[in-house]
């Protein structure tokens, strides 16, 4: 969280614009549910009010954008049937939000990055001078193109023109809108009650709430945030490279917190992927969401992990991965090859090569051979397999599910297990083996033979 303000901000709700389909992304996907570090672009953005404590928040949808109303839960999401533009969107939200008093924050479900410091700032800045009613938050892009344009007298914004509505002169201006709006919520829906569609686009500009605050007598203001917090989203190639910028922020984190990366470049991570101390994260390895990496734990690289956690002391990889409720306990050992999915291996468990660990329980100190399977589905069901503390798993076992191995028994090398094993008991299945004294010798022998006899033809 940012820095509280010296005078304490009015409590402050907001509006997340999303209505808009962002033809230019090409995808049956509403802009806003693309992901950027796993997470989608509306959610950053519902992280960092949250983590202002504005609420509450109603997100403004488009229709047939059941998807975008679902990933905002539990916050409310409206819908704007027609897209008449920003000023209109945001009158979609006034019935939500008629009980509330205090300031209103208007974002753009797909401006993720700005920074929670950023609206902090906005919100002193109301508090502070004139005592703005308005406060927009302005940047200066290094091409400021289609941007509105932040008309100032001295230290007082007098109004905002969109591009296509502006003279030559005004475009010269290099001072842009970002979009975010904080303003005093009774003002807001007063202004917004005025704003006409008198313009090129035909469309009610929210922007327009500026100029007629100033006909009413009332201060605008104006904060500048960074250029590259402010970066909207709309098209692959600036997911794309938003993607990179985040990733390398999450990186420079994860090296600031006390993680080891020897190739951070090549280490990719989620929004909410949580990482302690003195871990060794080798190269080329994914965090998809939901990981949590306790202190001390070593990953060799080449690792695919999502929604799993590894604990204290637990060394995993090279090229392991972990699925959806993998549960690595303390000091346990995953290597290379291994899948582990909705399975826990207790305290200094090891699975260290080739296997399939699958809705299962595998307890303290057990050892899995190479190549062991847990065939947890016959085509209809899922079922558990729970293997003791301390049981030796024979390399090549597969594990017939539902099934339970008892503590410190084993399988033999081979074994098809499809029958609880007892504690402490030893169950082989594998076919008697035959030896043939000299078989092998006889056998290259003859081949030879017969190829020898094939060359001289
Ligand atoms: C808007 C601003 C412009 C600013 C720019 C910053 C206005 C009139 N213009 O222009 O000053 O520099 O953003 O990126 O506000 N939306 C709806 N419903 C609508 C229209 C838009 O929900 O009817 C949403 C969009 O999904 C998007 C946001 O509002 O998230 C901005 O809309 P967009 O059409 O991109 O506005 P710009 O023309 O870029
Ligand atoms: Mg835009």
């Amino acid at each position: 969280m940012s820095q509280a303000p010296t005078v304490a901000a009015a409590p402050t709700a907001a509006i997340v614009l999303a209505a808009g389909i962002g033809s230019r992304m090409k995808s049956a996907l509403p802009k806003v549910m693309h992901r950027i570090a796993g997470r989608p672009m509306v959610n950053h953005v519902l992280a960092t009010l949250a983590s202002e404590r504005i609420t509450p928040v109603v997100v403004v949808v488009g229709p047939d954008m059941d998807i975008v109303t679902k990933a905002v839960e539990p916050h409310q999401a409206v819908i704007q049937k027609d897209r008449l533009g920003t000023g209109h969107a945001v009158l979609q939200a006034k019935n939500a939000l008629a009980a509330f008093t205090g300031d209103i924050l208007i974002v753009y479900g797909d401006t993720p990055f700005v920074a929670a410091a950023t609206i902090a700032k906005m919100r002193t800045a109301r508090l502070a001078g004139d005592k703005p009613s308005v406060v927009v938050l302005g940047f200066s892009p290094s091409d400021p193109g289609a941007y509105g344009r932040l008309i100032m007298k001295g230290d007082s914004l007098e109004r905002i023109v969109e591009a296509k509505d502006a003279t030559p002169e005004e475009l010269k201006c290099g001072l842009c809108n970002s979009g975010i709006i904080l303003a005093d919520a009774n003002v807001l829906w007063k202004l917004l009650a005025d704003v006409t569609p008198n313009n090129s686009k035909n469309e009610y500009y929210l922007t327009d709430i500026v100029g007629l605050a100033r006909k009413a007598g009332l201060a605008c203001g104006v904060v500048e945030g960074a250029a590259d917090e402010l970066m909207g989203i709309n098209s692959r190639v600036e997911l794309a490279a938003a993607e990179a910028i985040f990733q390398n922020n999450l990186r420079r984190r994860a090296l600031e917190n006390g993680a080891t990366m020897t190739a951070p470049e090549t280490v990719y991570l989620s929004a909410d992927t949580k990482i302690g101390r003195d871990v060794e994260i080798g190269p080329f390895t994914v965090f998809g969401p939901g990981v949590v990496i306790d202190d001390n734990v070593s990953i060799k690289g080449f690792c695919h992990f999502e929604g799993a956690h590894l604990a204290a002391g637990s060394v995993v990889g090279p090229y392991a991965r972990l699925r959806p409720g993998a549960d690595i306990g303390p000091d346990a050992h995953v290597g290379n090859f291994v899948e582990v999915k909705n399975a826990t291996l207790e305290s200094g468990a090891k699975v260290n090569h080739l296997s399939y660990i699958g809705d299962a329980r595998v307890g303290a100190k057990a050892n899995v051979g190479a190549g062991t399977i847990t065939a947890n589905y016959d085509g209809f069901n899922k079922s558990h397999t729970d293997i003791g503390a301390g049981a030796s798993i024979g390399s090549n076992t597969v594990l017939v599910a539902p099934v339970k191995v008892g503590d410190g028994a084993m399988t033999g090398a081979g074994s098809v297990v499809r029958k609880n094993v007892p504690a402490d008991a030893l169950a082989l299945n594998e076919g008697r083996q035959e030896t043939r004294e000299g078989f092998a010798a006889k056998y290259r022998k003859t081949k030879q033979a017969q190829k020898d006899a094939a060359k001289k033809k």
